[in-house]
């Protein structure tokens, strides 16, 4: 987390700086803070806060610098302060650095640092960097290999591998007014290439609106940006051979476009996400006397042939997408698949198992738990050097410009486009879709189900889009005004059964991470072994009840919760009478193939969380403590 932006060219920089950082301020808000260097001068201002704090202070400053680097702070090491907002400098105030990640050695470095009379500011890990630079600024180590003079490049190519963690930097100095020097190590770092100007940013929309040629930089890269040019190093100095390639995403997806918030937005766009998916991934004219799979993944046979597992590794609302995913790989592919939290797989793997699927989820691309824990399973599984364990490797990704897909050989991509609101929905609606077409893959390979079944289910998911449209028009309002109703409910329960758990988990997600209410998703089932004792008339009770194998059992547990005076909210199939007396609230749905519901269940739990903290009055899109890029362990 973190968003860091730099610039050299002929421009001010500072607006180009705080422009880049408006579109960063996804990645973490506890402070901001940019520094630039001209006429000898660096300029530094920072602020605790959000990113319009920053601008407040620098209105009516006078900064004509060329040259420059800006951040957006999600707290790790030090409180969310000024004295711990980037950019950090070291003891004379000449070297200026912003970085996204952790070092996780800076406590050593500190020590000694300290040890030779560096002064520090800040309670950071990042205040290091600059200290360590020009420590060595002072002081080379004799064994540089650089192609180029530059002493600046070099300090900090001997800072950088002293450095432990992940981390991605951007650093100037006042002693070397034409250099830009940035720095990748596990933390995501693009470089716009302008006219006679570059930019590097954490993510490209810091870069689109000024150029589509952009170079993504790898782990153990350095590169250096002068006016002139850019080269690109390896941590030992090596000169690298690399070319900016062009995008293809468009500034304007990056608007409100008249929504109050981006997250409404987004939850409108996923008609046309689902869309889009389909257009891409299924083969329209498909019928089951085709003769070929219905699915376009372009996934290769030795990937997909022969399995007897899946493992899929995820974090938060992509984990949630993937017990999905578990349900469909299992009752339609009949693969028995295990869905695990990254962040806890990394330190306890399970022992391996053969001809094994490991799907790695995350819209990002850039968890850092999730990319760890697919880099470990990749590792161990070529060390074990027998075939059977042979790694197998599949990434599920909204980012083909992520380092997920540099890590793992094949992805496939989501086609949401760019997802703004910290809090995700477009892009797990697409990860769902993703999994519905790698299950009718598979199931079409196996055999698992007949062609027959596998017509249904596409017609079904031909039919989500208008669905969806569906969904969204006859229950905006409605939710917005029941939203009223919980204005000082401070607990909600969410119980769904079957494929509809992982929306209930989902919704609760959705409603703790930008309401701040307490929400508890539930196995309906489960209920009565414990968590039941919470229900009281204060504790809304949202059941996910669609029609098929478990609709009964899921309205009998609503009923349950009925008798313990709990307000009973339904996410429920449309004119269904039974539902209509067993809730106090309907939210219907069409009813549709149990195994698509999901789809559509999780729009009214979006839809509720939304207008709850938007009647708060709350940052919907930038809740407080969250980031959307999670580039830290
Ligand atoms: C919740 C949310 C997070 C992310 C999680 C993983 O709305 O967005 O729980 O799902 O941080 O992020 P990715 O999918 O980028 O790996």
């Amino acid at each position: 987390m973190c968003g860091i932006v730099g610039y050299i060219g002929t421009q001010a920089a500072s607006s180009i700086l705080i422009e880049g950082l408006k579109t960063l301020e996804y990645r973490g808000y506890d402070s901001a803070g940019v520094a630039t260097v001209s006429e000898g001068k660096l300029q530094r201002t920072r602020a605790k806060g959000k990113l319009v704090n920053l601008q407040t202070k620098l209105e009516g400053l006078e900064d004509p610098s060329r040259l420059g680097i800006g951040h957006t702070r999600w707290a790790t090491h030090g409180k969310p302060e000024e004295h711990n907002a980037h950019p950090h400098t070291d003891t004379k105030e000449r070297i200026a650095v912003v970085q996204n990640g952790i070092i996780e050695n800076y406590r050593e470095l500190r020590a000694e640092l300290k040890d030779k009379g560096h002064h520090f500011r800040s309670d950071t890990d990042t205040e290091v960097i600059p200290h360590l630079i020009a420590e060595y600024l002072e002081n080379p180590l004799d064994e540089s290999i650089l192609t180029t003079q530059s002493e600046l490049l070099e300090a900090i190519r001997q800072a950088v591998n002293r450095l432990q963690g992940a981390f991605a930097l951007a650093i100037i100095s006042i002693d070397f007014p034409d250099e830009l020097i940035v720095v990748r190590q596990q933390a995501p770092l693009a470089i716009g290439f302008g006219q006679g100007e570059f930019f590097c940013a954490s993510d490209t929309p810091a870069i689109m609106p000024y150029t589509q040629a952009v170079l993504t930089l790898e782990n153990g890269e350095i590169a250096r940006l002068t006016p002139m040019g850019v080269e690109v190093y390896d941590f030992p100095g090596h000169r690298l051979k690399k070319k900016p390639q062009t995008l293809n995403w468009n500034p304007i997806m990056v608007e409100k476009q008249g929504f109050k918030h981006f997250m409404l937005k987004e939850i409108y766009e996923q008609p046309g996400v689902v869309r889009t998916c389909l257009e891409t991934y299924l083969d329209t004219a498909w019928e089951p006397n085709s003769g070929h799979s219905p699915i376009r993944l372009a996934l290769p046979d030795a990937l997909l042939n022969d399995l007897q597992h899946i493992q899929i590794l995820a974090c938060g609302t992509s984990w949630h997408a993937s017990l999905v995913g578990k349900y469909l790989l299992e009752q339609v592919a009949g693969i028995p698949t295990v869905v695990q939290y990254a962040s806890e797989f990394r330190y306890a793997p399970a022992p391996l198992m053969p001809n094994t699927l490991t799907i790695g989820v995350t819209q990002s691309g850039e968890t850092a738990d999730t990319l760890a824990a697919l880099d470990m399973e990749q590792t161990r599984r070529l060390a074990s050097g027998k075939a059977q364990y042979a790694p197998r490797m599949l990434g599920i990704t909204n980012r083909m410009d992520s380092s997920l897909a540099r890590l793992i050989p094949h992805i496939v991509g989501t086609m949401a486009g760019i997802e703004i609101g910290v809090a995700a929905t477009k892009t797990f609606v697409a990860q769902l879709m993703a999994f519905y077409f790698l299950a009718l893959e598979l199931a079409y390979r196996r055999q698992s189900i007949s062609l027959e079944r596998i017509g249904e289910i596409i017609d079904g998911l031909r039919q989500l889009p208008a669905q969806l449209e569906l969904v969204l028009e006859s229950q905006e309002r409605y939710v917005e005004e029941l939203s009223h109703d919980f204005a000082d409910t401070k607990d909600f329960i969410f119980i769904g059964r079957g494929i509809n758990y992982p929306i209930a988990l989902e919704g609760a997600l959705k409603l703790k991470e930008i309401s701040y209410i307490h929400a508890e998703g539930y196995p309906a089932g489960e209920m009565k072994h414990g968590p039941i004792a919470l229900l009281d008339e204060k504790v809304p009770v949202v059941a996910i009840a669609t029609k098929g194998t478990v609709y009964e059992k899921v309205l009998s547990n609503a009923q349950e919760a009925k008798a313990r005076d709990a307000r009973l909210i339904g996410v429920v199939p449309m004119n269904d009478v039974e539902a209509e007396e067993t809730f106090d609230a309907l939210l219907p749905v069409p009813d549709v193939d149990e195994l698509l519901s999901p789809i559509l269940t999780v729009v009214p739990v979006q839809l509720l969380s939304y207008h709850i903290a938007a009647r708060r009055g709350l940052d919907v899109d930038q809740p407080r403590n969250l980031a959307k890029s999670v580039t830290v362990e």
